[in-house]
């Protein structure tokens, strides 16, 4: 057995070399996934390059700080980033190569065009970061259309987030298949999330209570509870354990609309809320 390190992943800075990449690959047969990341990668990331894996012969994943979905108000400039330990991480599960353009690639002077979309990017996040879907939607259908892949792989964690580039694909008509994965999690509970790190000991240890307190909630719906008793609960709770809640809400799980009948439609419980300076969401289907 070799003890050499996995050889890393080539680096594109440019559209045009992802693509000349891409085309390469295409003539030869290959299919094609992307994993599009913020960098400052773990494990949950690595889950999602995995599952690429298993769909596609060749991996991209990009990495690009997007500065569109940042409020000015937010972490873009102290956002993780460490392109090498990232590339590092990507080469143990066989990423195939790494998109990671600059800003003004990505951007360029006199750029002036968004994505805004309606349906599953109203309310929850946006009521709190109203300009943030735009900002994602531009970017990722920037990403897939320098990328070409046939299928994008988006963890669940960031739930709106699935639900809104799924449906701005369609309503685009972009040729790509969005396939949502399992939010992975820590022992206890607790979301993998690059913004983890800002957590104090203390907060780390009190952040489970995001996800016991969805889980609880989950079960009492199950058991037949009313939505708006079983969401109050979940956010005492989570006000009692020193949380800053932005929301705890029950939502139809395929277009994020409130439940008009909670017995009969397929339900997710989400919430977002602040502990200290860190803002952490969660969802959990019902
Ligand atoms: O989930 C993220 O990391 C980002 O929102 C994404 C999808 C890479 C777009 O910048």
């Amino acid at each position: 057995m070799s003890d050499k390190p996995p050889a890393l992943p080539p680096i594109d800075r440019t559209v045009d070399a992802i693509r000349t990449r891409v085309i390469a690959w295409r003539d030869a047969g290959e299919g094609v996934a992307l994993v599009p990341t913020m960098g400052a990668l773990h494990n949950g990331h690595l889950v999602l390059v995995t599952a690429a894996k298993e769909r596609a012969s060749r991996v991209i994943v990009s990495i690009f700080v997007n500065p569109l979905q940042f409020a000015p108000t937010e972490d873009f400039a102290a956002y993780p980033r460490d392109l090498d330990g990232d590339v590092a991480l990507l080469s143990t599960v066989g990423t195939d190569a790494v998109f990671a353009p600059e800003g003004a690639e990505m951007y360029p002077a006199g750029f002036a065009t968004q994505i805004t979309v309606g349906g599953p990017a109203e309310g929850l996040e946006t009521a709190f970061r109203p300009q943030h879907f735009a900002g994602v939607a531009t970017v990722v259908a920037k990403l897939l259309i320098a990328c070409g892949p046939e299928i994008a792989v988006f963890g669940e964690k960031d739930y709106q987030q699935l639900l809104v580039v799924r449906r701005m694909v369609r309503d685009l008509m972009l040729p790509v298949e969005i396939v949502g994965h399992a939010t992975v999690r820590e022992a206890d509970g607790l979301a993998l999330s690059s913004r983890n790190a800002y957590l104090s000991p203390e907060e780390r240890q009190q952040a489970p209570t995001i996800h016991r307190a969805l889980q609880d909630a989950a079960a009492a719906l199950r058991a037949g509870e009313l939505g708006g008793t079983v969401v109050a609960e979940a956010r005492q709770r989570l006000t009692e354990a020193g949380f800053d809640v932005d929301y705890v809400e029950l939502r139809n799980a395929e277009t994020l609309a409130l439940p008009v009948h909670q017995e009969r439609e397929p339900l997710r419980l989400l919430a977002a809320a602040r502990l200290g300076r860190t803002r952490l969401i969660d969802n959990i289907a019902v």
